[in-house]
């Protein structure tokens, strides 16, 4: 699969190995109850949308989170689903038409986190789970920030470096940021509104959080020695 238009090689790697991998990465998701979890997020921290809110799930993968917000959000929303991997896209694409009850809500781009092809402001809210590790964190918070409108909304569920992830780090090739690196770069643009522990007996959790941001005008210059 090529990815010359805007990954470089480092980037194309993620996109390539994921065209290999999609239904692998699918299955140990579904098994460790991603998307119970998902949901029981979102009936505790019910989004704060309007019918017609523009979403971008940025990393979408085989759409495990695409889902999940189409099970949360009971009205018609615009929703963006993203991913460098063309194999997990068309994975998505049949999850979601076959799932979801409002298919029509979901588009699908093929592009890179970095370099996302949309305008400034362009969405209400982005949500992001497991592809910023496949990057630089700050140049990813960065774009992601930029395509989100002024008070819009990032909810991102990084990796933690725990047991689980480094696990998960070999098996999918990623590699965590620090929890310390990950608030200290949203809040580059970001008033984070809540960070929430998943509970000890969900398997995500051994791995993940959850981070609710709000963007904010101002962004902060940070010494550039976070990570
Ligand atoms: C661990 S999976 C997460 C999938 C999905 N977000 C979920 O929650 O199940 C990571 C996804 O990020 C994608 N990815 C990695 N680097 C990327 C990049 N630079 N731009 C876009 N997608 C990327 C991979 O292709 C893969 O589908």
């Amino acid at each position: 699969m090529e990815y010359v238009l805007t990954a470089t090689k480092n980037e194309a790697k993620a996109g390539s190995y994921y065209d290999k991998i999609a239904r692998l990465y699918d299955l140990t998701f579904k098994l460790n109850g991603y998307g119970r979890s998902l949901d029981q997020y979102f009936a505790l921290n019910p989004l704060s949308l309007t019918r017609g809110a523009r979403i971008l799930d940025a990393g979408c993968g085989t759409g495990l989170l695409t889902l999940a917000l189409l099970r949360a959000i009971r009205f018609p929303v615009r929703v963006t689903a993203l991913d460098l991997s063309a194999t997990s896209i068309v994975e998505a694409k049949k999850a979601v038409s076959q799932s979801a009850d409002r298919p029509r809500d979901v588009n699908y781009t093929q592009a890179n986190v970095l370099s996302l092809p949309f305008a400034d402001n362009s969405f209400d809210l982005v949500v992001t789970s497991g592809a910023l590790e496949y990057v630089p964190l700050q140049e990813g918070l960065d774009e992601l920030a930029r395509v989100i409108a002024p008070d819009g909304h990032l909810l991102h569920l990084p990796c933690r470096p725990t047991p689980a992830s480094a696990f998960l780090e070999i098996l999918f090739r990623f590699k965590s940021h620090s929890p310390r690196a990950v608030l200290q770069h949203t809040e580059r643009h970001f008033r984070v509104v809540h960070h929430y522990r998943f509970r000890p007996l969900e398997v995500i959790g051994w791995s993940k959080s959850a981070i609710l941001a709000q963007k904010t005008l101002a962004t902060l210059t940070l010494p550039a020695t976070v990570e």
